[in-house]
Parts: C-alpha cells; sequence; structure tokens
C-alpha cells in the first residue's frame, strides 16, 4: 500500500499526490453534506462563497455555532474564554488569543470540524492536557483551538486487557478510574498531563523498564483524517499510520481514542530524595550504575534533577519501584547516601504519586524546556551538572526562576521494548546502549528575563552536545515531549524514518492539513521555530 503512495508522490513532488484515502478532487461541501451539514444553509458560510467574506476564522467560528450550538463555542466574549487560557501550563501558551475554542464531545465533531476548518482555511491548534510549554503548541493565536476536555470517556474491554481513553483525560483521571480495578496503563508520572501530547511524542512512564514507553503500549488510535475519514490505526490495520503515530506528533491526524493495553499494578513504592552538593559525586554513581543495571530489576525506576534553591546546590533522586516494596536492593547505593534533605519515599498508590510530582509544577509562570541526548557516562553527568551551575550565573537573578537539569536513562529494556508492534518510528534500538536524557527546565516570571533565559538554554546544550562528541558519546536523538521550539525533532529520528513519516502523511493527508492548517508544535520537517538545527 505505502509503496504505491510512494511512486505516485516521487512523480507529483507531494502537494496533490493520489491517494487512496483522498481522491485529488476531493470535495469538502459534499463531504459535509454526507455528515448531514448542508453548507448552504449556514448564512456564515454562504458569505464564503459569495466572497463577500470578513476573515476565515469569524466565518469557521460561526458555522461551528450555527451547527453546533453556543454550548461547544466559546467566543472572546464568552465569560469562559479567560478561564480556557488560563488552564494551560506555562504563561506563553495562556497568552495565545484564539479566535474561538471548540469543545468537540464525538468523533463526529471532530470530523466535522476538520472539514469546516478545510473549507474556511481557517487555522487550528488541538489542546489535550496543555502542558507542552512553548507558545502555539496547543493554541493558536486568532485561530481555532480545539479543546478535547469534553472527551473523557474511559471504557474496559471485557477481557480488561484495554483501556479506551477519551483524548481529553489527564492522567490522574486514568489511573483513578484503573486503580479501582488494579489496573493501569503506562503513561505520564505528572496527574495535569494530558493521555493526547504525551503519548504522541513517546510518553516515558514509572513502568517503562518492563514495559516500554506508552505509544509502545497502544493497541490501537481511533484517528481523524483529513478528509474527515474516522480510521482505527493498530498494528494490522492501516499499520502505517500506527506506527507514525507513535512519536510523530500532531501531524497525522486528532487522535480520538487511545487504546491502551492495561498491565497489573496495585500500591507501589516511590518518591524524591534530595541530597546537597557534598552527596553529589555518591548521588551520581548511584543514577550511573541504576541505569547501567536496569535490566537487573525492571520494577526499578529514576529521574535525578539538579536544582538551585536559595542559592543553594541541590540533586532530587526520584526514585521508584512498582512493587510495594520499600527500599528494594536495586535502590541500595541510593540508600546508602547519608543526609538527605528531604525523604517522602514510601508505599503508596500510582495516583497519588502523582498528585506529589504535580505539586512542583504549579501553572503561572514562564516555561522553557530544552532537550538533548548523549550516551549514558559517568564523566559525563558530571560535566552536564557542572555546565548547568555555571551557566546558571548568568540568570541567577531573574524573578521566581526555579532552574533544573533534569536527567533520565532511556535503559536498554526501554530500548528493547521500542521493538514491540512493529516498532517505532524515533529511530532508537538497544544497539545504542544505554542512554542520557537531558530535559533543561526553567521557570521564570518576567518577559524582560526571555532573551537571556533562551541564551542560557542554547549554551548548556551547545556546550554538553560540543563536549559528547568529543568524547564520543554523541546522540541525534531529540525527545519531543522535551524539546524546544528551537529544536528539530522530527530530523533527528534519522532521514530514514523522516521520510516514511513524509510519506505516510502524504499518504493519508495529501494536501498537509495538519502541518498547514495547524502549523503549531513539531512538524515533519524542522523546528518550530524553523531555525533547522538541533540548538544553537
Ligand atoms: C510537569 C510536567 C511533567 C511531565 N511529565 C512527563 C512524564 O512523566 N513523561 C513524559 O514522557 N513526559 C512528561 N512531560 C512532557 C509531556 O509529555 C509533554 O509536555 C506533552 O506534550 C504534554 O501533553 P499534553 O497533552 O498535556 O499537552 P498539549 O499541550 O495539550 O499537547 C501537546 C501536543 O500534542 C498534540 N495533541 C494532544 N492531543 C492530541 C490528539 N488527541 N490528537 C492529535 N494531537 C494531539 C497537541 O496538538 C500539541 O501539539 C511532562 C511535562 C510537564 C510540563
Ligand atoms: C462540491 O459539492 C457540492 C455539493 O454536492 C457541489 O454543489 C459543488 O458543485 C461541488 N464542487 C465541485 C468543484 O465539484
Ligand atoms: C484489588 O486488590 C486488592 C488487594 O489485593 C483486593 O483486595 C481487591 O479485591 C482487588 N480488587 C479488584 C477489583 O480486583
Ligand atoms: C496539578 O497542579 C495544578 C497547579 O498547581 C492544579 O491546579 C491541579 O489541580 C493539579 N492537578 C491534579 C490532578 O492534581
Amino acid at each position: 500500500m505505502l509503496g504505491r503512495a510512494l511512486v505516485t508522490l516521487s512523480i507529483l513532488g507531494g502537494a496533490w499526490a493520489q491517494s487512496e484515502f483522498e481522491p485529488a478532487d476531493f470535495n469538502v461541501t459534499e463531504a459535509l453534506l454526507q455528515k448531514g451539514i448542508d453548507v448552504s444553509s449556514i448564512p456564515a458560510l454562504a458569505g464564503l462563497v459569495e466572497r463577500s467574506s470578513p476573515s476565515a476564522c469569524s466565518i469557521a467560528c460561526s458555522s461551528l455555532q450555527t451547527i453546533f450550538g453556543d454550548h461547544k463555542v466559546i467566543t472572546q466574549q464568552s465569560a469562559s474564554y479567560g478561564a480556557f487560557t488560563n488552564s494551560y501550563w506555562s504563561v506563553q501558551q495562556a497568552s495565545v488569543d484564539p479566535y474561538c475554542i471548540f469543545k468537540p464531545t464525538s468523533v463526529t465533531d471532530v470530523s466535522a470540524f476538520v472539514l469546516i476548518s478545510r473549507l474556511t482555511q481557517c487555522q487550528f491548534a488541538v489542546k489535550s492536557g496543555g502542558h507542552a510549554a512553548f507558545s502555539g503548541a496547543s493554541n493558536i493565536q486568532g485561530g481555532i483551538t480545539v479543546a478535547l476536555e469534553k472527551m473523557k470517556d474511559i471504557t474496559l474491554s471485557s477481557d480488561k486487557k484495554v483501556a479506551s481513553i477519551g483524548p481529553g483525560n489527564l492522567w490522574y483521571d486514568v489511573y483513578t478510574r484503573l486503580e479501582k480495578e488494579n489496573l493501569t496503563v503506562i503513561g505520564g508520572r505528572v496527574a495535569a498531563i494530558g493521555v493526547g501530547g504525551l503519548t504522541l511524542g513517546g510518553g516515558i512512564s514509572f513502568f517503562s523498564n518492563r514495559y516500554g514507553w506508552a505509544c509502545d503500549n497502544v493497541a490501537s488510535f481511533e484517528v481523524v483524517t483529513a478528509s474527515g475519514i474516522i480510521l482505527t490505526a493498530s498494528p494490522t490495520k492501516y499499520s502505517d499510520l500506527y506506527w507514525a503515530l507513535r512519536g510523530g506528533g500532531n501531524n497525522f491526524g486528532i487522535v480520538t481514542k487511545f487504546n491502551l493495553e492495561t498491565i497489573s499494578q496495585g500500591q507501589m513504592w516511590g518518591g524524591s530524595r534530595a541530597h546537597l552538593e557534598t552527596e553529589f559525586p555518591a548521588v551520581i554513581d548511584a543514577f550511573v550504575n541504576l541505569g547501567m543495571n536496569a535490566e537487573t530489576d525492571v520494577d526499578a525506576a529514576q529521574i535525578l534533577s539538579f536544582a538551585s534553591a536559595q542559592g543553594m546546590k541541590i540533586a532530587a533522586a526520584d526514585i521508584q519501584y512498582a512493587k510495594p516494596v520499600d527500599n528494594a536492593p536495586i535502590f541500595s547505593e541510593y540508600l546508602a547516601i547519608p543526609n538527605p534533605i528531604v525523604d517522602n519515599t514510601r508505599v503508596r498508590s500510582l495516583s497519588d504519586l502523582t498528585v506529589q510530582f504535580n505539586a512542583s509544577n504549579p501553572n503561572g509562570l514562564r516555561e522553557m524546556y530544552w532537550t538533548a541526548t548523549y550516551k549514558l557516562d559517568k564523566e559525563m553527568v558530571t560535566f552536564i551538572k557542572d555546565v548547568f551551575y555555571e551557566e546558571l550565573a548568568s540568570i541567577a537573578d531573574a524573578a521566581s526562576l526555579v532552574p533544573a537539569a533534569t536527567l533520565q536513562v532511556i535503559t536498554k529494556p526501554q530500548l528493547a521494548n521500542m521493538a514491540k508492534h512493529g516498532g517505532n518510528p524515533l529511530g532508537l534500538s538497544p544497539e545504542d546502549g544505554n542512554l542520557l536524557l537531558l530535559d533543561l527546565n526553567t521557570m521564570w516570571s518576567n518577559p524582560a528575563d526571555d532573551e537571556r533565559i533562551l541564551s542560557y538554554n542554547k549554551r548548556v546544550y551547545s556546550r554538553t552536545v560540543e563536549e559528547a562528541k568529543r568524547r564520543q558519546l554523541g546522540e541525534n536523538y531529540l525527545y519531543m515531549n522535551y524539546a524546544s521550539q528551537y529544536q528539530a525533532v522530527v530530523p533527528s529520528y534519522g532521514e530514514a524514518n523522516q521520510q516514511m513519516l513524509q510519506k505516510i502523511a502524504a499518504k493519508y493527508d495529501p494536501t498537509r492539513v495538519f502541518e498547514r492548517l495547524q502549523p503549531g508544535y513539531f512538524k515533519l520537517d524542522g523546528a518550530p521555530a524553523g531555525t533547522g538545527s538541533g540548538g544553537a
């Protein structure tokens, strides 16, 4: 199937390739009619036909109001408009003003929406949990923001092996619902993160050493394509689209249901242990050794953050164990480190742990995430830590600053799980060895500091990446869920995977609706901010 699309593509150069999902003469008006929406009966659209139109989005928003009623369309005049934009995690996203907000309640609403956007050529963005940090990632200035928050069904298959999750759910909703059944799914570690963004970009969970990333544990996706068709993509049906959605982001359609494989899960153990600078060498040893030895006990997980508070250097080790076991032997090196200034590790539920981590990520601040990947190496961890604190000096007086360099290991067992269900497009394999993943994350409040905080991020990125190259510890992969708008994520998956993703997009979406009409976030050709490079 794919082969045929490829051949046509190379002849036509992509723009109007033949596609079995959308004929070259696809008629949007006719497609809407088939969904019971008669364009000629919508006053605002009559205006479009006569070309006496005001802006495309004014027409699109009034059409949505005519079709769906005021309760699904929030305009700038609505009382709830401000509360909606304030629901984003970062101030950069909360400062974006869409022309209107559309809140679909069903997959057919989403399907009609895509066609209305095409007909009017009004651009849109899609929001699940709203935790992507940069402006325009899931909100759009002057366009339509599709908020999935009313699509929150959670149902279990009769054999309880698959949970069907509506795309407006947050992980807290999912975990608390499944805990009643002693089940869970592979998802996020912070309560308020959305199912949508995390899963489409990858998704690292507490349980990833046993099961892999969130995207590798999806049984199937229900997706609305560019021509409004509703497909269920799985390892056996539309398997190319299924592959693309496991890390390819928002470029292929709007996912209206995440059908996730369940696992048995009761209480677990976990929390944070924080240490001062005197213990840093021991903390780094414990982190690297646990990363190297992940295979020996795949119930263990860890996140190590170097941070700074009131001028004090702090290393916070978030450690978790999938079983309700205190102080499992795999953590002995961490647990032997004396004098923790914080230790709240204990046996608890998954949802409880995600609420604890949520508390340290409040809404209402400016946010930047920046990522890099290296081979796992102890000297490299120390180098990253040193560069982080050195460069931090240049922004230390920024108001409300909360800076951290958060490190994780993409372990061999995680990499091996990426081969599940036909593999994913991330371009990683167990032969890459254990990888060290940086999430450089910064919170601050004053826009006057934006520029120097950006330049701080670029310096930490380029100094550490150059050092890794020098030591032959370089790795190209950029993790979408931690990347900044200046980073070219999809090209970092490797040329072959990038090209395959482009071919799949051309097959299911020949006019590139999800790239042109939905310009925000990581597109298939480069960085959102258009620099085209991995960093500086
Ligand atoms: C505090 C915090 C904790 C985090 N913890 C983790 C973690 O434990 N593990 C991890 O891997 N990552 C984690 N992340 C990163 C997180 O995965 C990304 O920020 C992710 O984009 C958030 O998803 P969201 O749905 O909340 O975001 P949104 O901003 O709503 O969406 C992000 C992107 O996905 C697209 N999208 C969302 N839903 C759909 C859909 N249904 N169909 C098509 N496109 C869609 C949006 O259009 C947007 O472009 C964390 C981030 C933060 C801020
Ligand atoms: C598209 O379909 C509509 C409704 O069936 C029809 O009126 C219109 O002529 C068609 N347009 C084209 C270009 O075929
Ligand atoms: C979940 O596990 C607990 C503890 O083992 C048990 O008491 C309870 O009956 C289980 N619930 C279900 C729905 O299986
Ligand atoms: C997560 O934190 C935010 C901001 O502090 C808060 O508004 C929200 O209620 C929390 N969500 C959950 C599910 O705990």
